[in-house]
């Protein structure tokens, strides 16, 4: 589960949803919507929209990056924090979940920051770099899709921001798999090389923040 923040107790979960952040209206009925629908645990926890957004203010981002857009729930949460003009180019290969992401970024009024590339991100990063001269110009950007392509997304993410600015990548921790040693589907064994490589990486200032299923930030230096 990454619908709330992993290794928090339910009953104290229950106080946090109380005090510890604010859902704005249409990001909980987004969270409604998508409850009713499948794969609705791969939608990011609300104290994690929030938790971005505020990221996003605090850095004054213009320009973010997307990969891995489901529903909408974190690409609305970031374009409500972006500036009127602020622009987002959000990455998914599916037609149907980007769909109700499409009906929520119009009910909330920032459809205008959104450009949905639908296709496999990794074609459309190495587009966006190779073609339509976008090195460097992003300010934050969240990874968040099939987590065999990490490295790659990673890399490609990192190309495409500024110095300063901020890579957030989700499911770092797999539930608490990555520590356990007899875990070893694809998805596991590459984020935890993945979080390993990272540690290492002297082109990041790197802090991995255990909200929801582990959000790893990575500032380029
Ligand atoms: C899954 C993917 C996610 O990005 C997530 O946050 C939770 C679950 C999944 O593939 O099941
Ligand atoms: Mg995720």
């Amino acid at each position: 589960m990454s619908n709330q923040t992993d290794f928090m107790p339910d009953s104290f979960y229950k106080y946090y949803s109380g005090v510890g952040f604010r859902e704005p209206d249409i990001l909980k009925q987004l969270r409604e919507k998508t409850a009713g629908l499948s794969n609705s645990q791969m939608q990011i926890a609300p104290e994690q929209g929030q938790f971005m957004a505020l990221l996003v203010k605090l850095m004054k981002a213009h320009k973010t990056l997307e990969i891995g857009t489901f529903t909408g729930y974190s690409s609305l949460a970031v374009a409500l924090a972006l500036p009127a003009l602020g622009e987002m180019i959000c990455c998914d290969i599916s037609e149907d979940y980007t769909n109700v992401a499409r009906e929520f970024w119009e009910l909330a009024g920032v459809a205008e920051k959104i450009d949905l590339r639908i296709g496999p991100a990794m074609e459309t990063l190495d587009h966006m770099i190779a073609d339509e001269g976008q090195v460097g110009t992003f300010d934050f950007a969240f990874i968040d899709a099939d987590k065999v392509s990490y490295p790659g997304y990673f890399e490609r993410a990192l190309t495409l921001l500024r110095p300063g600015g901020l890579i957030a990548i989700d499911n770092v921790f797999r539930n608490g798999r990555v520590a356990e040693s007899g875990e070893n589907d694809d998805a596991t064994r590459v984020t935890r090389q993945f979080n390993e490589d990272l540690m290492q990486d002297s082109r990041i200032e790197l802090s991995m923040v255990p909200i929801a299923d582990g959000l790893t930030l990575a500032m380029k230096r």
